[in-house]
């Protein structure tokens, strides 16, 4: 059977997930692909660091550019913008398949490695960097592009809706709140992206470009944090009904003018606690979308930890290595296995 093989860049949080899944589950995934996904190499900073997962001898190496110069699809899951911009650049000169959580890269970035990739005809695909595990970015841009988005509101950030949930409904502390998330993988490397809102205003810069079709970079975006949130905050929002949320928000607006515009920030809003959004607790994420068609739908999964965020990334993997082995669009026709159908015997009657 044919092999391609794939080169992944970090083995942190995210990355030992993903290496994991690709070693473990590798025969399912070679029947989705339509070929064997070969791990060839991790690239990684510290040899001697110790992993979340187990790796066949001689696998990691400190060597990334040796690495993206011999591999069909690269997973780039180092996070930072150097050496990682400059690593997906040299992936796609070489004709590779580029899958990237790496959002705060994307918002400062993206345009750029967009039209290389483009310019080379090869994929790069990021659904992993908005909303962890949700498929949200593929929805935007493929399904709802036959309608016309007017707002999208989103809990992007699990690092700060797991602070202000666990405040809201345990009254724990800001800091031993954070320290949780950092402990359960939410967090970012440097976690003053989370609760200054920086990580939620680059998805929110993503979302938007998405969205509306347009490019918005990080400045584009206004953006406020947690991190004057008090627990009186909190317990005075709850006295009356509300709950604080870290929310994305990218909209069409007029001015006074009659023109029309976007408008993208990132600020702790007040939420009634009968709002769909109101009820995302923890780490999880969800993606409120309004289209002038469509109406109103909703997106909810978890935002945030290595296993769920593996996922959004395999899904890209396959994806990519589908077009590779197909070309064009992939197929139609995905059945894969013969799992037999089970009888009414076997049914539950309550979830
Ligand atoms: P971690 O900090 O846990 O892991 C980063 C990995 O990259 C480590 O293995 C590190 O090596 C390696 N690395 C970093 N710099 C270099 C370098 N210069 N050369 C070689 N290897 C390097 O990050 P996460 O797994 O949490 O996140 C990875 C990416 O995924 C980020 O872009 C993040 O924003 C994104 N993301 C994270 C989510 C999460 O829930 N954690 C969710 C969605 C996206 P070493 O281990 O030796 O230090
Ligand atoms: N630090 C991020 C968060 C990881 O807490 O949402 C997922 O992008």
């Amino acid at each position: 059977a044919r092999a391609l093989r794939v080169a992944l860049l970090g083995c942190g949080t995210v990355g030992s997930q993903v290496a994991r899944i690709l070693l473990d589950d590798a025969d399912n995934l070679a029947g989705r692909a339509g070929a064997r996904l070969d791990l060839v190499g991790v690239a990684v900073r510290s040899l001697d660091a110790e992993r979340d997962v187990e790796l066949p001898d001689g696998l990691l190496t400190t060597d990334a550019d040796a690495l993206v110069a011999d591999a069909d699809i690269v997973i780039e899951l180092m996070g930072g913008i150097e050496p990682a911009k400059s690593l997906i650049l040299r992936a796609i000169a070489h004709g590779a398949a580029v899958v990237s959580g790496n959002k705060a890269l994307l918002a400062l970035d993206g345009p750029e490695l967009y039209e290389q990739a483009d310019a080379a005809g090869v994929q790069l695909s990021y659904e992993a960097a908005v909303a962890g595990a949700i498929p949200i970015l593929r929805p935007i841009r493929d399904s709802l592009s036959g309608d016309r988005i007017t707002r999208v509101l989103g809990i992007v950030n699990g690092t700060t809706n797991y602070i202000l949930d666990q405040m809201d409904s345990t009254g724990a502390q800001f800091d031993d709140a954070l320290q949780a998330a950092q402990h359960l993988g939410y967090a970012e490397a440097d976690p003053t992206a989370d609760i200054e809102g920086h990580d939620a205003a680059a998805k929110a810069a993503i979302l938007a470009s998405l969205s509306f079709h347009t490019r918005f970079a990080l400045e584009d975006v206004s953006c406020e944090g947690i991190t004057s949130v008090t627990a009186d905050d909190i317990a005075a929002a709850a006295e009356d009904g509300y709950v604080i949320k870290l929310l994305a928000i990218a909209e069409l607006l007029t001015d006074a003018t009659g023109a029309e515009g976007i408008g993208v920030r990132v600020h702790p809003t007040l939420l009634p606690r009968t709002h769909p959004l109101a009820a995302v607790h923890g780490a999880f994420n969800a993606v409120f979308v309004e289209a002038e068609n469509a109406g109103e739908l909703m997106f909810y999964g978890q935002g945030a930890g290595g296993t769920p965020t593996a996922s959004a990334v395999l899904g890209d993997v396959v994806s990519a290595a589908r077009r590779r082995v197909l070309g064009g669009p992939g197929r139609t026709e995905t059945t894969t296995s013969q799992v037999p159908a089970l009888g009414i015997d076997a049914v539950r009657t309550s979830y």
